[in-house]
């Protein structure tokens, strides 16, 4: 019969909270044949303060021997910025090589964003994922005097452009409209814009049906308020991917419903599905957070292990939900509740 094996880190703030809904609507998704077997994974601020670690290598190995990992949120104030970060969140994206930081965007029926009633909002950001500014190349001389110099510096290969733009071309030719945009800023950014532009190009001319289209980055913020129907699929380094998909997620209904997937296409080390917003310290306890993010990042995961139908089932819930909300104010719980039936009624009716 078959199984999955699931690590589940569910950090700091509200992110224990959604992710009790996440895998309530997992199990609710999956047909009875499958076993699901989780482990929990005690990481975090309260960690950090215990002991000092972030996150161990008797940890990384222990959860690279899943098929998939499901994480809520990762930073508390009471721990110096970046110390989580780094050591935990964007630790385990390079250790795993995510190279494909998968971030969808779609605006439902009825959703309360202020682009309410756009004809079409339906793209998906693939984010570079183990490169760019994220990679903690830099330092700073002189610190703390008026002669400081501090650098970080953007690291960009052939190999890892490549790859992510492979992965976004493939993206874009299975999808019905299948356009293509590039979002660098390669007028200032010279050096990596150039090679970005380059292997871009290349790439493209494998894939004659795909349109493709080039923004700068800051021209790109314009669209996706003016006109944000024009994108299909975008492809784009680490920090311009982490600036424009928040911003995606605020057109599209709030960071609420924001979902996302940092996938090792390769299968080499298992994908971690996680909701784009953060551990949200001043909600956490008091059943505000809307764990619908973590829902949708559970959808992604499912069709990460090739459950395609079970991933449409959760996707479907939530449309349903979103499109039925009335003013009434719910807790995480019954949102909760409310995605789970719906996802029990459609298995129902198949
Ligand atoms: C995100 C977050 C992270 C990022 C932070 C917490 C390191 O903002 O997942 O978008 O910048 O990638
Ligand atoms: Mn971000």
């Amino acid at each position: 019969s078959r199984s999955i094996r699931l690590a589940v880190i569910p950090g700091d703030g509200i992110g224990p909270e959604v992710v009790a809904q996440g895998l309530k609507a997992l199990t609710a998704a999956l047909p009875s044949d499958v076993k699901l077997e989780t482990r929990e994974y005690d990481l975090g601020a309260r960690r950090w303060h215990a002991t000092g670690e972030t996150l161990p290598d008797a940890e990384l190995e222990s959860l690279k021997q899943h098929d998939a990992i499901l994480l809520g949120a990762i930073g508390d104030p009471s721990v110096p910025s970046g110390v989580l970060e780094r050591g935990l969140l964007l630790k385990l994206r390079f250790a795993f090589d995510h190279y494909v930081n998968l971030r969808p965007s779609k605006l439902f029926p009825h959703t309360a964003s202020p682009l309410a009633g756009r004809p079409e909002i339906d793209f998906v950001v693939v984010r570079e994922g183990t490169e760019g500014p994220y990679t903690g190349n830099g330092g700073s001389l002189r610190t703390g005097t008026p002669a400081e110099v501090a650098t970080e510096v953007s690291v960009n290969t052939a190999y890892g452009v490549e790859r992510v733009v492979r992965d976004a071309y493939e993206r874009a030719q299975a999808r019905p409209r299948r356009k293509l945009t590039l979002v660098h800023k390669n007028n200032v950014l010279v050096h990596a814009g150039h090679l970005w532009r380059r292997v871009f190009d290349r790439v493209g001319r494998e894939y004659p049906e795909v349109t493709t289209d080039y923004l700068h980055v800051d021209a790109a913020t314009i669209f996706f308020v003016t006109q944000p129907e024009r994108f299909d699929v975008i492809v784009t380094d680490n920090l311009f991917g982490d600036i424009l998909t928040d911003l995606a997620a605020a057109i599209t209904g709030g960071i609420g419903l924001a979902a996302s997937g940092n996938i090792n296409p390769t299968g080499a080390f298992p994908s971690m599905f996680e909701p784009v917003h953060g551990s949200a310290p001043d909600i956490a306890g008091t059943g505000k957070a809307d764990p619908t993010a973590t829902v949708l990042s559970v959808a992604l995961l499912l069709r990460h292990l090739g459950y395609e139908a079970e991933a449409a089932r959760v996707e479907k819930a939530v449309a349903e939900d979103i499109t039925g909300r009335g003013s009434a104010v719910r807790t995480t719980d019954q949102v909760g509740d409310a995605l789970v039936s719906r996802v029990l009624a459609s298995v129902q009716t198949g």
